[in-house]
């Protein structure tokens, strides 16, 4: 069960905007998120593509930009999906497979998801079996 949010917690309104960038001219359905570390926030936004299936969500622009930008400690992920009709179901907000495994290789079971509209998570609430890659192979 999710814990109640702050309507107006930092993390959450800056996923909100970033969801006001997303580009999603087929969809046209925005994802906004914002990832908080050591180092700040970092956000993202889903971006889409005129061959569909290369949309990438809001979640992983965001950890892609982290890693990218030399970070790899995150303490949450807020997630803002403006475009879910009103009295959407809770899965009409939750961030995707590939979203989670993503953020499975660098975030543990407590790691707090934060959905705008349903409430928080804890990470392994929502991803409770990633995909490990056996030790010998890991490039950790
Ligand atoms: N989308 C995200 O950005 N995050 C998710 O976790 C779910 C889906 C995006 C992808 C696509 O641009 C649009 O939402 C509709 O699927």
């Amino acid at each position: 069960m999710p814990k109640p949010l702050l309507a107006d917690d930092p993390l959450l309104v800056l996923a909100r905007a970033a969801a006001t960038r997303a580009y999603v001219p087929y969809s046209r359905f925005r994802v906004g998120a914002a990832l908080a570390g050591p180092f700040g926030v970092i956000q993202g936004c889903n971006v889409e593509n005129a061959s569909y299936g290369m949309a990438i969500c809001a979640e992983r622009t965001a950890l892609v930009s982290a890693v990218a930008a030399g970070h790899r400690r995150f303490e949450r992920i807020a997630i803002a999906l403006p475009d879910a009709p009103p009295g959407s179901p809770p899965t009409a907000f939750m961030p995707c497979g590939a979203c989670r495994q993503f953020l499975a290789e660098f975030v543990g079971a407590d790691f707090p998801v934060l959905i705008d509209g349903v409430g928080e998570f804890r990470f392994d609430e929502i991803f409770p079996y990633p995909f490990v890659l056996p030790n010998e192979r890991s490039g950790a």
